[in-house]
Protein backbone atom coordinates (compact mmCIF):
# COMPACT_ATOMS: atom_id res chain seq x y z
CA UNK A 1 0.00 0.00 0.00
CA UNK A 2 1.29 3.72 -0.89
CA UNK A 3 2.02 5.47 1.68
CA UNK A 4 0.71 9.04 1.69
CA UNK A 5 3.79 11.27 3.14
CA UNK A 6 2.32 14.50 4.11
CA UNK A 7 4.72 15.24 7.27
CA UNK A 8 6.65 17.71 4.52
CA UNK A 9 7.81 18.19 1.28
CA UNK A 10 10.91 17.21 1.80
CA UNK A 11 10.66 13.58 1.51
CA UNK A 12 10.14 14.01 -2.14
CA UNK A 13 11.54 12.01 -4.14
CA UNK A 14 13.57 13.39 -7.81
CA UNK A 15 11.66 13.10 -10.64
CA UNK A 16 12.27 10.34 -13.67
CA UNK A 17 14.01 13.36 -15.57
CA UNK A 18 16.44 14.56 -12.75
CA UNK A 19 17.75 10.99 -12.39
CA UNK A 20 18.75 11.11 -15.91
CA UNK A 21 20.09 14.50 -15.95
CA UNK A 22 22.22 13.52 -12.90
CA UNK A 23 23.37 10.46 -14.76
CA UNK A 24 24.37 12.39 -17.35
CA UNK A 25 25.91 15.58 -15.76
CA UNK A 26 28.94 17.05 -17.45
CA UNK A 27 31.30 17.63 -14.10
CA UNK A 28 34.23 18.96 -12.53
CA UNK A 29 36.00 20.37 -9.04
CA UNK A 30 33.73 23.29 -8.41
CA UNK A 31 35.81 24.24 -5.42
CA UNK A 32 38.33 25.94 -8.61
CA UNK A 33 35.25 26.84 -9.84
CA UNK A 34 35.48 24.15 -13.00
CA UNK A 35 32.21 22.58 -12.60
CA UNK A 36 30.06 23.39 -16.01
CA UNK A 37 27.01 22.00 -14.45
CA UNK A 38 26.96 23.93 -11.25
CA UNK A 39 27.56 27.14 -12.87
CA UNK A 40 25.06 26.84 -15.23
CA UNK A 41 22.85 26.20 -12.45
CA UNK A 42 23.87 29.24 -11.09
CA UNK A 43 24.08 31.65 -13.74
CA UNK A 44 20.16 30.21 -13.93
CA UNK A 45 19.09 30.92 -10.58
CA UNK A 46 21.00 34.56 -10.38
CA UNK A 47 18.79 35.35 -13.73
CA UNK A 48 15.49 33.97 -12.37
CA UNK A 49 16.02 35.38 -9.06
CA UNK A 50 16.97 38.80 -10.75
CA UNK A 51 20.34 39.32 -9.04
CA UNK A 52 24.03 39.31 -10.26
CA UNK A 53 25.10 36.35 -8.85
CA UNK A 54 24.40 32.75 -7.37
CA UNK A 55 25.90 30.16 -5.08
CA UNK A 56 24.89 26.44 -4.49
CA UNK A 57 25.09 25.27 -0.80
CA UNK A 58 23.91 21.89 0.98
CA UNK A 59 20.63 22.77 2.69
CA UNK A 60 18.26 25.99 3.94
CA UNK A 61 20.19 25.73 6.81
CA UNK A 62 23.51 26.34 5.47
CA UNK A 63 21.90 28.68 2.96
CA UNK A 64 20.69 30.60 5.64
CA UNK A 65 24.07 30.12 8.03
CA UNK A 66 26.05 31.37 4.70
CA UNK A 67 24.28 34.66 4.87
CA UNK A 68 23.76 35.47 7.83
CA UNK A 69 28.08 34.62 8.37
CA UNK A 70 28.42 37.14 5.19
CA UNK A 71 26.24 39.78 6.33
CA UNK A 72 26.92 39.73 10.15
CA UNK A 73 30.50 40.41 12.05
CA UNK A 74 30.47 38.77 15.97
CA UNK A 75 28.45 40.84 17.98
CA UNK A 76 26.36 42.35 15.63
CA UNK A 77 22.61 41.72 15.57
CA UNK A 78 20.22 40.15 13.61
CA UNK A 79 16.30 41.35 14.05
CA UNK A 80 14.03 38.26 13.04
CA UNK A 81 10.70 36.51 13.84
CA UNK A 82 10.05 34.26 16.96
CA UNK A 83 8.30 31.57 14.64
CA UNK A 84 11.42 32.07 12.03
CA UNK A 85 12.75 28.77 11.20
CA UNK A 86 16.71 30.16 11.69
CA UNK A 87 15.39 30.86 15.06
CA UNK A 88 13.74 28.07 15.96
CA UNK A 89 15.48 24.81 14.08
CA UNK A 90 18.94 25.77 12.86
CA UNK A 91 20.51 24.48 16.02
CA UNK A 92 21.05 27.92 16.93
CA UNK A 93 24.11 28.12 14.14
CA UNK A 94 24.69 32.00 13.77
CA UNK A 95 24.96 32.14 17.77
CA UNK A 96 27.22 29.15 18.10
CA UNK A 97 29.26 29.60 14.49
CA UNK A 98 29.00 33.56 14.02
CA UNK A 99 28.81 34.50 17.21
CA UNK A 100 25.36 36.72 15.67
CA UNK A 101 23.27 38.11 18.41
CA UNK A 102 19.28 36.89 17.38
CA UNK A 103 16.83 39.99 18.60
CA UNK A 104 13.47 38.35 18.29
CA UNK A 105 10.48 39.93 17.47
CA UNK A 106 6.49 38.70 17.38
CA UNK A 107 5.62 36.78 14.14
CA UNK A 108 2.00 37.57 13.55
CA UNK A 109 0.04 34.30 12.46
CA UNK A 110 0.34 35.81 8.38
CA UNK A 111 4.48 35.81 9.20
CA UNK A 112 4.86 39.67 8.96
CA UNK A 113 6.15 40.97 11.93
CA UNK A 114 4.86 44.69 12.34
CA UNK A 115 7.19 47.73 11.12
CA UNK A 116 6.68 49.37 14.44
CA UNK A 117 8.13 46.10 16.11
CA UNK A 118 10.95 45.93 14.00
CA UNK A 119 11.68 49.86 14.11
CA UNK A 120 11.35 49.75 17.42
CA UNK A 121 14.15 46.77 17.61
CA UNK A 122 16.32 48.78 15.83
CA UNK A 123 19.27 49.84 18.43
CA UNK A 124 20.38 53.70 18.71
CA UNK A 125 24.32 53.72 18.49
CA UNK A 126 25.10 53.35 22.59
CA UNK A 127 28.10 51.92 23.49
CA UNK A 128 26.33 48.65 25.57
CA UNK A 129 24.26 48.05 22.46
CA UNK A 130 25.04 45.13 19.97
CA UNK A 131 24.76 47.01 16.26
CA UNK A 132 22.05 46.01 13.88
CA UNK A 133 23.07 45.30 10.95
CA UNK A 134 20.21 42.76 9.57
CA UNK A 135 16.81 41.62 9.30
CA UNK A 136 15.62 38.45 8.89
CA UNK A 137 12.41 37.69 6.53
CA UNK A 138 10.86 34.62 6.26
CA UNK A 139 8.87 33.45 2.66
CA UNK A 140 6.60 31.63 2.71
CA UNK A 141 6.63 31.26 6.66
CA UNK A 142 6.32 27.83 7.61
CA UNK A 143 4.89 28.45 11.35
CA UNK A 144 3.09 30.83 10.52
CA UNK A 145 0.45 28.41 8.39
CA UNK A 146 2.25 28.50 5.51
CA UNK A 147 1.53 32.33 4.06
CA UNK A 148 3.04 34.30 1.88
CA UNK A 149 4.28 37.79 2.24
CA UNK A 150 3.69 40.38 -0.44
CA UNK A 151 6.03 42.54 -2.39
CA UNK A 152 4.18 45.79 -0.90
CA UNK A 153 5.08 44.11 2.80
CA UNK A 154 8.56 43.44 1.67
CA UNK A 155 8.90 46.91 -0.04
CA UNK A 156 7.75 48.40 3.48
CA UNK A 157 10.46 47.05 5.19
CA UNK A 158 13.11 47.46 2.62
CA UNK A 159 12.65 51.22 3.49
CA UNK A 160 12.53 51.04 6.81
CA UNK A 161 16.18 49.49 6.88
CA UNK A 162 17.30 51.42 4.13
CA UNK A 163 16.50 54.34 6.19
CA UNK A 164 18.36 52.44 9.23
CA UNK A 165 20.94 51.59 7.43
CA UNK A 166 20.30 47.70 7.81
CA UNK A 167 20.18 45.14 5.33
CA UNK A 168 17.46 42.57 5.02
CA UNK A 169 18.10 38.44 4.01
CA UNK A 170 15.49 36.78 3.10
CA UNK A 171 14.83 33.25 3.64
CA UNK A 172 12.78 32.16 0.80
CA UNK A 173 12.89 28.26 1.12
CA UNK A 174 9.61 28.31 -0.21
CA UNK A 175 9.55 31.37 -1.96
CA UNK A 176 8.57 29.91 -5.24
CA UNK A 177 5.10 29.07 -3.38
CA UNK A 178 4.93 32.28 -2.30
CA UNK A 179 5.17 33.71 -5.67
CA UNK A 180 2.31 31.10 -6.74
CA UNK A 181 0.19 31.74 -4.95
CA UNK A 182 0.37 35.69 -4.92
CA UNK A 183 0.51 35.05 -8.87
CA UNK A 184 3.59 37.26 -9.19
CA UNK A 185 7.23 36.91 -10.41
CA UNK A 186 9.23 35.40 -7.82
CA UNK A 187 11.80 38.23 -8.78
CA UNK A 188 9.32 40.82 -7.33
CA UNK A 189 9.63 39.35 -3.92
CA UNK A 190 13.25 39.03 -4.39
CA UNK A 191 14.06 42.71 -5.22
CA UNK A 192 13.58 44.01 -1.75
CA UNK A 193 16.15 41.61 -0.15
CA UNK A 194 19.79 41.83 -0.29
CA UNK A 195 20.14 38.39 0.01
CA UNK A 196 18.21 35.50 -0.17
CA UNK A 197 18.53 31.58 -0.16
CA UNK A 198 15.88 29.42 -1.77
CA UNK A 199 15.64 25.51 -1.83
CA UNK A 200 15.76 22.98 -4.48
CA UNK A 201 14.78 20.02 -2.11
CA UNK A 202 11.48 20.63 -0.95
CA UNK A 203 8.44 21.18 -3.00
CA UNK A 204 10.83 21.47 -6.23
CA UNK A 205 11.77 17.85 -5.52
CA UNK A 206 15.75 17.96 -5.87
CA UNK A 207 17.25 15.53 -3.79
CA UNK A 208 19.50 17.93 -2.14
CA UNK A 209 20.81 21.51 -1.93
CA UNK A 210 19.47 25.31 -2.01
CA UNK A 211 20.50 28.00 -3.47
CA UNK A 212 21.66 31.51 -2.67
CA UNK A 213 21.20 35.15 -4.39
CA UNK A 214 23.00 38.10 -4.40
CA UNK A 215 25.42 40.80 -5.21
CA UNK A 216 28.84 39.68 -6.77
CA UNK A 217 30.52 40.85 -3.79
CA UNK A 218 28.18 39.55 -1.69
CA UNK A 219 28.46 36.00 -3.48
CA UNK A 220 32.35 36.09 -3.35
CA UNK A 221 32.54 36.36 0.16
CA UNK A 222 29.31 33.98 1.14
CA UNK A 223 31.67 31.60 -1.20
CA UNK A 224 34.19 31.76 1.80
CA UNK A 225 31.89 31.49 4.35
CA UNK A 226 30.65 28.44 2.63
CA UNK A 227 34.23 27.01 2.57
CA UNK A 228 34.51 27.63 6.46
CA UNK A 229 32.00 25.44 6.87
CA UNK A 230 33.52 22.49 4.95
CA UNK A 231 30.97 23.07 2.21
CA UNK A 232 32.56 23.26 -0.77
CA UNK A 233 31.69 20.32 -2.90
CA UNK A 234 33.95 18.76 -5.89
CA UNK A 235 32.24 17.14 -8.55
CA UNK A 236 28.90 19.25 -6.84
CA UNK A 237 26.77 19.20 -10.61
CA UNK A 238 25.59 15.55 -9.52
CA UNK A 239 23.28 17.73 -7.02
CA UNK A 240 23.11 20.60 -9.78
CA UNK A 241 21.77 18.87 -12.67
CA UNK A 242 18.83 17.81 -10.56
CA UNK A 243 18.58 21.54 -9.64
CA UNK A 244 18.30 22.61 -13.45
CA UNK A 245 15.64 20.04 -13.74
CA UNK A 246 13.79 21.89 -11.10
CA UNK A 247 14.00 25.54 -11.43
CA UNK A 248 12.95 24.84 -15.48
CA UNK A 249 10.27 21.87 -15.11
CA UNK A 250 8.49 21.85 -11.24
CA UNK A 251 7.90 25.66 -10.50
CA UNK A 252 5.08 25.84 -12.42
CA UNK A 253 3.64 22.86 -11.07
CA UNK A 254 3.36 24.69 -7.29
CA UNK A 255 -0.10 25.27 -7.87
CA UNK A 256 -0.97 22.05 -7.77
CA UNK A 257 0.12 21.50 -4.63
CA UNK A 258 -1.39 24.34 -3.01
CA UNK A 259 -5.17 23.66 -4.52
CA UNK A 260 -4.41 19.90 -2.97
CA UNK A 261 -4.09 22.01 0.32
CA UNK A 262 -7.17 23.62 -0.25
CA UNK A 263 -9.16 19.86 -0.71
CA UNK A 264 -7.04 18.81 2.43
CA UNK A 265 -8.27 21.72 4.45
CA UNK A 266 -11.56 21.82 3.56
CA UNK A 267 -12.51 18.05 4.36
CA UNK A 268 -10.26 18.59 7.39
CA UNK A 269 -13.17 21.12 8.30
CA UNK A 270 -15.91 18.79 8.04
CA UNK A 271 -14.12 16.16 10.12
CA UNK A 272 -15.94 16.43 13.68
CA UNK A 273 -12.84 16.92 16.34
CA UNK A 274 -10.57 18.18 14.02
CA UNK A 275 -10.68 22.43 13.71
CA UNK A 276 -8.58 24.08 11.14
CA UNK A 277 -8.66 28.24 10.12
CA UNK A 278 -9.72 27.51 6.85
CA UNK A 279 -8.61 31.45 5.58
CA UNK A 280 -5.20 31.13 6.77
CA UNK A 281 -4.27 28.83 4.01
CA UNK A 282 -2.66 30.05 0.78
CA UNK A 283 0.35 27.51 -0.10
CA UNK A 284 0.78 23.96 0.61
CA UNK A 285 1.16 23.81 4.50
CA UNK A 286 -1.55 23.31 6.28
CA UNK A 287 -1.84 23.70 10.48
CA UNK A 288 -5.00 22.15 12.01
CA UNK A 289 -5.51 21.45 15.75
CA UNK A 290 -7.49 18.33 18.10
CA UNK A 291 -11.01 19.79 18.97
CA UNK A 292 -11.45 16.48 21.22
CA UNK A 293 -10.80 15.29 24.36
CA UNK A 294 -10.68 11.72 23.41
CA UNK A 295 -7.29 12.33 21.26
CA UNK A 296 -4.54 13.99 21.40
CA UNK A 297 -2.68 15.03 18.26
CA UNK A 298 -0.10 12.27 19.27
CA UNK A 299 -2.94 9.93 19.06
CA UNK A 300 -4.19 10.69 15.87
CA UNK A 301 -0.33 10.87 14.10
CA UNK A 302 -0.31 6.91 15.24
CA UNK A 303 -3.76 5.57 14.42
CA UNK A 304 -3.04 7.58 10.87
CA UNK A 305 0.58 5.89 10.37
CA UNK A 306 -1.42 2.69 11.23
CA UNK A 307 -3.33 3.47 7.95
CA UNK A 308 -0.39 4.94 5.85
CA UNK A 309 -1.21 8.52 6.23
CA UNK A 310 1.34 10.30 7.68
CA UNK A 311 1.27 14.06 9.43
CA UNK A 312 3.14 15.91 11.76
CA UNK A 313 2.95 16.55 15.55
CA UNK A 314 3.74 19.98 16.47
CA UNK A 315 2.29 20.59 19.58
CA UNK A 316 0.22 18.43 21.86
CA UNK A 317 -3.23 19.25 19.80
CA UNK A 318 -1.62 20.76 16.60
CA UNK A 319 -0.56 18.80 13.57
CA UNK A 320 0.57 20.40 10.47
CA UNK A 321 0.37 18.43 6.85
CA UNK A 322 2.02 19.48 3.59
CA UNK A 323 1.45 18.62 -0.03
CA UNK A 324 3.93 18.52 -2.44
CA UNK A 325 5.31 16.39 -5.73
CA UNK A 326 3.94 12.58 -5.53
CA UNK A 327 0.63 13.77 -3.67
CA UNK A 328 -2.48 13.83 -5.89
CA UNK A 329 -5.59 14.92 -5.11
CA UNK A 330 -6.81 10.94 -4.71
CA UNK A 331 -4.54 10.88 -2.10
CA UNK A 332 -5.96 13.81 -0.49
CA UNK A 333 -9.22 12.01 -0.19
CA UNK A 334 -7.60 8.77 0.78
CA UNK A 335 -6.25 10.51 3.75
CA UNK A 336 -9.31 12.72 4.83
CA UNK A 337 -11.22 9.27 4.53
CA UNK A 338 -8.40 7.98 7.15
CA UNK A 339 -8.82 11.11 9.15
CA UNK A 340 -12.36 10.75 9.57
CA UNK A 341 -12.32 7.01 10.44
CA UNK A 342 -9.89 7.50 12.55
CA UNK A 343 -11.97 10.36 14.09
CA UNK A 344 -15.05 8.42 14.39
CA UNK A 345 -13.66 5.77 16.15
CA UNK A 346 -12.79 8.69 19.04
C1 LIG B 1 11.44 28.21 6.06
C2 LIG B 1 12.57 27.23 6.09
N1 LIG B 1 13.82 27.68 6.03
C3 LIG B 1 14.88 26.85 6.05
C4 LIG B 1 14.70 25.49 6.10
C5 LIG B 1 15.91 24.59 6.17
O1 LIG B 1 16.08 23.78 5.07
P1 LIG B 1 16.96 22.44 5.18
O2 LIG B 1 16.09 21.42 5.81
O3 LIG B 1 17.30 22.16 3.74
O4 LIG B 1 18.17 22.75 5.98
C6 LIG B 1 13.40 24.97 6.15
C7 LIG B 1 13.20 23.51 6.22
O5 LIG B 1 12.11 23.00 6.34
C8 LIG B 1 12.31 25.87 6.15
O6 LIG B 1 11.04 25.44 6.24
Amino acid sequence: MKTIDLRSDTVTLPTQTMREAIYHAELGDDVFGEDPTTNRLEKIAAERMGKEAALMVASGTMGNLVCLLSHCRRGEEVILGDQSHTFLYEAGGISAVGGIHPHTIANQPDGTMRLEDIEAAIRGSNLHFPRSRLICLENTHNRCNGSALTPKYMESVAKLARERGLRIHLDGARVFNAAAALGVDVKELIRYADSVSFCLSKGLSSPVGSIICGSNDFIAEARRNRKVLGGGMRQSGIIASAGIEALENMVDRLAEDHENAHRLAEGIARIPGLSIELNRIQTNIIYFDMANDQFTAETLVKQLSGRAVKVLQVGPERLRAVTHYGISAEDIDLALAAMSEVMASS
